[in-house]
């Protein structure tokens, strides 16, 4: 069994190489070409002496066999390495990021999606990535809000599973799957202000309610690794957490797989102010739990000489190691180190078919914000349409960050999807004004167009010849991100002022917006009359957005993230605390801003359709639930649109008196639903002690005795209350 073949091999090993079994090397250099005499030599060395673990960013079959050659080769112990990358959401045929697929609520294309990234993957030598991020955000200023799915425990952690099962299948040994990674452990999305890599000052009761449940969920499914994150929790840095990774994560949850660093994130404990040098940053990192160093350097510089010290007992190595040997067994590495180095394999990845998968996902992943007088679809009679905006002939900026081998401008961009869609109508295209200049990539920083205003002229006037605009504005493709906050959220750029000046000339105008965050919309939102979120949808968006667009396709999408009205709102989220002062309607003295309307723009959970679903009366089976038992709750949803559609319908409940303060309601299931029209369906729920539990006062997971309520709709404030009480 792997436990007998892991003490096996561990027995065998010197402290040198099971150090190197820690030590994870970015290997962006030409790895297939000769190795440069300075730092890349000594890399080389070490990885031909068994002294490195693993590697990130070595891409090619080429390259990940070479890498694995020079390690099997030469090394005296024949430790397979793994090949780490982020495959985020795509690694060629590149999805929605993960915030827009999470707006399908579909699970299945969740983990369609993963299932296709790890095949193509694999298909070049990477067997493991760093994916899913399951950090829930609640601040649209933070940038890699785009990369997680939201504000919502429930929904992330249902996303959680389905991502780990997409990458991992049944069986890591299966050479069509890869390793996953649970990610940032934990708390990252909660940084300060929403500005990347701040402190996170949350107690045990949000940690444990909200930061923590996707992770449970992830390593309940058996994700193969975890990573660590960059941000201190209430002042400790989560690297080196001992509760959060060796309390919790290992010990609480029992999880046998093992935590990777973030990017240099041991040693930056030495900023942090927390330790003194590279050497006692990993004397902290190993002892809280960290078993992996990535390109840190840290446990390189330190582990042996703390061993030999007697400041670290080398038990605590041989943990970190038999978790990494673990995976690599589970991995089937040892019985052939080469099986990720397929070059058959890549001959037969059927992009073509991933292409059309990736459309389906796409066209779900979108959200109708807004139809007044139902502009859309856009109807045949119309003949003259003027494609405006500087995003509507950009076949980058769907592709987002995180692009993994996706291909600099190889999206099907807006303009090409409504030519393809062959509507029967002159179509006119004028980019109005540029928006991301110069050269862009994940490490560069962005610059804006603010002053070139030169072709708003030739905007307006394609705008009064057309029946119709098509405006697409939003977020270029490195606006949100890794390093990317930002605190305006709002159209960047001159793309207000070529909104409103089209909107002089033509007010029959369908906003498309294409982004990676919430947005502030306000003045859209109360001017023009269609408004549609089309996120960053990846490879097919302009395909997908024609198929919404168009009618060929019902749109299905749900906010997974609130809307603000203005920026100052963040961070905004519908499963907030009640407060002492809710509201007030004559005095001024309750929990609101004085200048703005309270609460969202757009809510949670709020997408409207091309149909019209009804909901009827909820029926609860009985109003007292006892522990161990179960009762349901019934709602009739009908399709009173002409056009056949999907509903998520979604159940939210509300703890009313607790041991600790409860959220004003929290998402506790969901349904997505196909009607046709005329169509009813009855929805039923379970409801059973397990949904009530939350991490209680007394620091366990249970519910507690009381008055519950139970909230049902189609977002997550149109929505129908029944209650019901709990006892044990
Ligand atoms: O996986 C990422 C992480 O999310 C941010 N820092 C770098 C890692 C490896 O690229």
């Amino acid at each position: 069994n792997v436990e007998a073949k892991v003490d096996s091999v561990l027995n065998l090993m010197t402290l040198e190489e099971k150090v190197g079994q820690m030590i994870q090397y970015n290997g962006s250099w030409d790895l297939t070409g000769p190795a440069s005499e300075t730092g890349n030599k000594q890399k080389e060395e070490r990885l031909k002496n068994g002294l490195v673990g693993s590697m990130l960013n070595v891409l090619s079959v080429e390259a990940t066999e070479k890498a694995q050659r020079m390690n099997m080769e030469n090394s005296r112990i024949k430790i397979p390495l793994i090949f780490g990358y982020d495959v985020i959401h795509g690694y060629k045929t590149i999805f929605p990021v993960p915030l827009a697929e999470t707006a399908s609520w579909d699970m299945a294309a969740a983990e369609e999606s993963a299932r296709i990234a790890a095949l193509e993957s694999v298909a070049e030598g990477v067997n493991w990535t760093f994916s899913p991020m399951i950090d829930i955000s609640r601040d649209a200023r933070w940038g890699r809000i785009m990369e997680g799915s939201g504000e919502d425990p429930y929904l992330t952690s249902k996303v959680a599973v389905a991502k780990v099962k997409g990458y991992q299948g049944d069986d890591l040994s299966d050479p069509r799957t890869i390793a996953a990674t649970a990610k940032h452990f934990a708390g990252y999305g909660l940084a300060e202000g929403g500005k990347d890599y701040n402190a996170v000052n949350i107690g045990k009761n949000e940690l444990h309610n909200v930061v923590l449940p996707p992770f449970k969920a992830a390593a309940d499914a058996g994700v193969a690794t975890f990573m660590n994150s960059f941000n201190t929790v209430d002042g400790i840095p989560a690297t080196g957490s001992e509760y959060l990774q060796r309390e919790i994560l290992k010990g609480d949850w029992n999880w046998n797989g093992f935590m990777v660093s973030d990017w240099g994130s041991i040693a930056e404990m030495i900023p942090h102010g927390f330790a003194k040098d590279k050497i006692h940053a990993a004397e902290i990192a190993v002892k809280a739990g960290s078993d992996m160093d990535m390109e840190g350097g840290a446990y390189e510089a330190g582990l042996e000489k703390l061993v030999a010290e007697g400041k670290l007992d080398e038990a605590l190595i041989d943990d970190a190691v038999k978790r990494i040997l673990r995976v690599k067994f589970k991995m089937g590495l040892f019985e052939d180190p080469y099986k990720y180095n397929n070059a058959e394999l890549l001959a037969t990845v059927p992009y073509e078919e991933h292409r059309a998968t990736a459309r389906d996902i796409a066209k779900k992943s979108i959200v109708l914000l807004k139809n007044e007088n139902d502009l859309l679809p856009i109807k045949s009679s119309v003949k003259k349409i003027a494609v405006i905006g500087p995003l509507a002939d950009d076949k980058d900026s769907p592709i987002g960050n995180w692009r993994a081998q996706g291909e600099a401008n190889s999206a099907v961009s807006v303009l090409e999807g409504l030519k393809n869609a062959n509507l029967d109508a002159e179509i006119t295209y004028a980019q109005g004004v540029k928006l991301g200049m110069g050269e862009r990539s994940f490490l560069m920083p962005l610059e804006i167009n603010k002053t070139d205003t030169t072709g708003i002229g030739e905007a307006v006037e394609n705008a009064k010849n057309a029946e119709l605009v098509i405006m697409v504005l939003g977020e270029d493709a490195f606006q949100a991100g890794e390093g990317r906050s930002q605190v305006n959220i709002g159209l960047a750029g001159l793309q207000k002022e070529l909104l409103k000046a089209i909107y002089k000339v033509n007010q029959n105008i369908m906003l498309v917006l294409i982004n990676g965050r919430p947005m502030e919309i306000t003045w859209s939102s109360e001017n023009i009359p269609a408004i549609v979120e089309a996120w960053q949808l990846g490879t097919e968006s302009g395909n997908a957005i024609a198929d919404v667009l168009s009618g060929k396709y019902n749109p299905s999408g749900k906010l997974p993230v609130s809307f603000p009205r203005a920026v100052g709102q963040e961070p905004l989220y519908y499963n907030h605390k009640n407060t002492g002062r809710p509201s007030s309607a004559e005095h001024v003295t309750y929990s609101h801003y004085t200048d703005i309307e309270n609460g969202p723009l757009y809510p949670f959970g709020y997408g409207l359709s091309y149909s019209n679903f009804e909901y009827g009366k909820p029926e609860l089976s009985g109003s007292e639930l006892k522990a161990g038992e179960s009762i349901a709750l019934t709602v009739p949803v009908t399709n009173a649109g002409e056009v056949k559609g999907r509903e998520v319908v979604q159940l939210y409940l509300r703890d009313l008196v607790a041991s600790s303060t409860r959220p004003v309601k929290e998402l506790k299931g969901f349904q997505l639903i196909d009607l046709e029209p005329g169509e009813t369906k009855n929805v039923e729920f379970t409801i059973d002690e397990e949904m009530l539990k939350f991490y209680t006062a007394s620091e366990k997971w249970e519910a507690e005795n009381g008055e519950f309520e139970l909230m049902i709709g189609g977002d997550s404030e149109e929505v129908q209350t029944v209650k019901f009480n709990f006892s044990k």
